[in-house]
């Protein structure tokens, strides 16, 4: 029998379900899972004249300029692309705005914060009504912060660290409060082979990684759909009736041998956008103002969310997107969770980051050392000094290394060691902190109670 039933009833905390005993790697490790779970109609986006694309289709007569013909797919269950990812056609194509310097600067004048580096390093590029965010606080105005993790696997790869260090880092900024939704419910639906307990038990788990990012427990709620749907039921109630079937195959890709409850959940995702999911952490506000900061694969779900938030007399929500973090292989390359070593994961030794990083990630230096002296490396496909640019914040340490590994003064082994270094000490952190998350401030966070702000 399901033993999630049994716990998270309204108002009550829940108990977190036992630690497993050995921790797993991710079955996910980047964005792509097997077709058998997707199931959907990816959403293709055809492009040409990129660098670095593949697949050459021929545009008319023998000897004529041949255009390269490329393709990436962006959406929540998938990220696959040709070549390099082009960030300028998904603002493009989804319709959201490039994060502009002048935001930057308005952000630092307001807040009095230097910019986070990866505002400055535009890891973090793209918003929607960002400037709305600035304007309540500017005003002295409420509003909360809304992210999430779908629990498919045992523990977080780098990638999925990025939105949460980032909301950690906004949270200490605003000081405002903050939800995190666990869609344990999302990946019974989306994975064949999950079942619903094992989902809400990841959920706990990954929420032990998700707190020892170092969330303000006061400030921050956390909370599994299964346990928390009743407050959320009203308001997904009101999104599914005011979405048609149309609209979510449009968006999502859903097709007519896909389960009725992905058409569903959408619905799901989008609620905690509004502030009426969250009655008691949120002190009873009236449609508080929102932001998510999010990789740019969630967009769909929010897309939605803003369609649907003027008819429910509600504010839309804002949000800010990351690019994402490349898999080992390289950008270039197909993201694919069947490819192994391609993460690293939290639960990583330093043996196992050193040896991932020696031996699967991708150079752009020169195959000798001679070659490399004297031509130095392309730092554009290069994913150690890639990895550098998200995980090591000191401007001037990143600047040096990029001249000196692209004029050949450093060789790849030098760049990977320096990685290597800043990987190690980050995970062994993370996990010293994550040790000391207790199954009892797993259920702080996540019991239903009010946060102060
Ligand atoms: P999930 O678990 O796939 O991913 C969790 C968060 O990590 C981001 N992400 C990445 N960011 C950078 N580089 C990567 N390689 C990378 N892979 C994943 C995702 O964009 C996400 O922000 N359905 C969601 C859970 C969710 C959610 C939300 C996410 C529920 N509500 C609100 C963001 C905002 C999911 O399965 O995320």
């Amino acid at each position: 029998m399901s033993s999630f039933g049994e716990k998270g009833a309204p108002g009550r905390s829940v108990t977190p379900p036992a630690t497993p005993s050995a921790s797993t790697p991710a079955s996910r490790p980047v964005k792509t899972p097997s077709t058998e779970d997707r199931n959907v109609e990816p959403v293709k986006l055809d492009y040409a004249g990129v660098e670095g694309g593949t697949e050459k289709v021929s545009a008319g007569g023998e000897g004529s300029p041949v255009p390269e013909k490329k393709t990436q797919t962006v959406d929540p269950w998938s990220v696959e692309s040709d070549a390099a990812i082009d960030y300028d056609k998904l603002i493009k194509d989804f319709g959201t705005t490039r994060i502009s310097k002048e935001l930057l600067n308005r952000f630092e004048e307001l807040t009095g914060t230097k910019p986070h580096h990866f505002l400055t390093r535009e890891i973090f590029f793209s918003h929607r009504d960002l400037s709305a965010i600035l304007d309540l606080y500017e005003k002295g105005q409420k509003f909360y912060l809304y992210t999430g993790r779908g629990p498919s696997s045992e523990a977080l790869h780098l990638g999925h660290c990025i939105p949460f260090f980032f909301t950690k880092w906004l949270q200490d900024v605003f000081n405002c409060p903050l939800v995190i939704q666990l869609t344990d419910d999302e990946k019974f639906l989306f994975k064949q082979d999950l079942k619903l307990d094992e989902c809400h038990r990841l959920a706990y788990e990954n929420a032990k990684d998700i707190i020892a990012v170092g969330f303000d427990m006061s400030k921050t709620f956390i909370f599994s759909d299964l346990d928390y749907i009743q407050y959320m039921y009203p308001t997904i109630l009101q999104i599914q009736k005011m979405t048609t079937y149309n609209q979510v195959r449009s968006i999502f890709g859903f097709t007519m041998s896909d389960n009725i409850g992905k058409s569903a959940f959408p619905a799901v995702q989008a609620a905690p956008s509004f502030s009426a999911c969250f009655p008691i952490p949120l002190n009873g506000a009236k449609n508080m103002p929102c932001l998510i900061p999010c990789a740019i694969d969630q967009d769909a779900y929010f897309r939605m969310t803003r369609d649907v938030a003027p008819r429910m007399k509600c504010n839309k929500p804002s949000l800010i997107h990351s690019k994402f973090f490349p898999p080992l292989q390289g950008r270039g390359g197909k993201m694919s969770g069947s490819v192994g070593n391609s993460a690293v994961f939290l639960t990583d030794t330093p043996k196992q980051i050193k040896d991932k990083i020696n031996k699967h990630a991708f150079s752009g230096g020169q195959d000798t050392m001679e070659k490399q002296r004297e031509l130095g490396a392309n730092l554009d496909v290069d994913v150690a000094y890639e990895w550098l640019t998200f995980f090591c914040d000191d401007d001037a340490r990143i600047a040096q290394i990029g001249d000196d590994y692209s004029t050949g003064k450093m060789l790849t082994g030098e760049v990977k060691k320096e990685l290597i270094g800043v990987l190690q000490k980050m995970v062994g952190e993370h996990q010293e902190r994550r040790a000391a998350v207790t199954d009892d401030i797993v259920k702080q966070f996540m019991t239903v109670r009010s946060l102060e702000f």
